[in-house]
């Protein structure tokens, strides 16, 4: 079973007013709830321990956007600095996939695949999904499913985030990050109606916030 860092339910965060947080969010945030340097010293470790398992084959990381890409990106910069490092390396390529599941703050059960390049690229692959959170478990079970009717020779999933949730199908993926309350997250690319991706901490959206952006 994959260790994460547990954020509990209790957690009482941290002030905004302690951190650098964008003007035009002050209102619509209730808490810090992972500093960003919590967040890459974490993802640091996740790196170190997806080059262990996977480091003998060359790693095909998928990105699912947009949510994933500030998470890819760091945990890519920490691959190849292992790769820079270390005495035995692995070529890393890159893919993007594009899927929707979210309006406002409310799961769909209508998980939607809305881009990237042919899955059928992947065949034979040793691929990483790199996705930001697992609530319900139903957007990555519905993209592995798809991606293994096209025979990836491996498949590993990670995740930075897993919320605790009795929506929860029960799906958890090979690595992760936090394990984190039932709450609505933003920041660190996590969105809510495509705002607060340019926020660097992951926070916790208050009533104002999910109001000003409803969609
Ligand atoms: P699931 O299909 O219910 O597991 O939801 C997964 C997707 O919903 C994630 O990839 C996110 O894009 C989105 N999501 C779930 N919870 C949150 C949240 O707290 N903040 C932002 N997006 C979320
Ligand atoms: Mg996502």
């Amino acid at each position: 079973m994959a260790s994460y860092l547990q954020i509990d339910d209790d957690e009482k965060g941290y002030d905004l007013d302690l951190f650098c947080i964008p003007k035009h969010y002050e209102k619509d945030l209730e808490k810090v709830i992972i500093p960003h340097g919590l967040i890459m010293d974490r993802t640091e470790r996740l790196a170190r321990d997806i080059v262990r398992d996977m480091g003998g084959h060359h790693i095909v990381a998928l990105c699912v956007l947009k949510g994933g890409y500030n998470f890819f990106a760091d945990l890519l910069d920490y691959i190849k600095t292992l790769n820079q490092i270390s005495d035995k390396s692995v070529p890393l390529t890159v893919d993007f996939i594009r899927v929707k599941s979210y309006c406002n703050d409310k799961s769909t059960n209508n998980v939607k695949v809305i881009g990237g390049d042919e899955l059928s690229s992947l065949s034979g692959k040793h691929v990483l999904i790199v996705e930001d959170i697992v609530e319900t478990g139903r957007t990555m079970q519905t993209l592995l499913s798809l991606l293994n009717e096209n025979r990836p020779k491996m498949v590993k999933v990670v995740s930075l985030l897993v919320k605790r949730t009795p929506r929860s199908s029960g799906y958890r993926p090979d690595y992760i990050g936090f394990e984190v309350p039932d709450a609505f997250l933003v920041g660190y690319a996590l969105d809510y109606n495509e705002y607060f991706r340019d926020l660097s901490h992951i926070c916790i959206l208050n009533d104002e916030g999910k109001e000003k952006y409803k969609v």
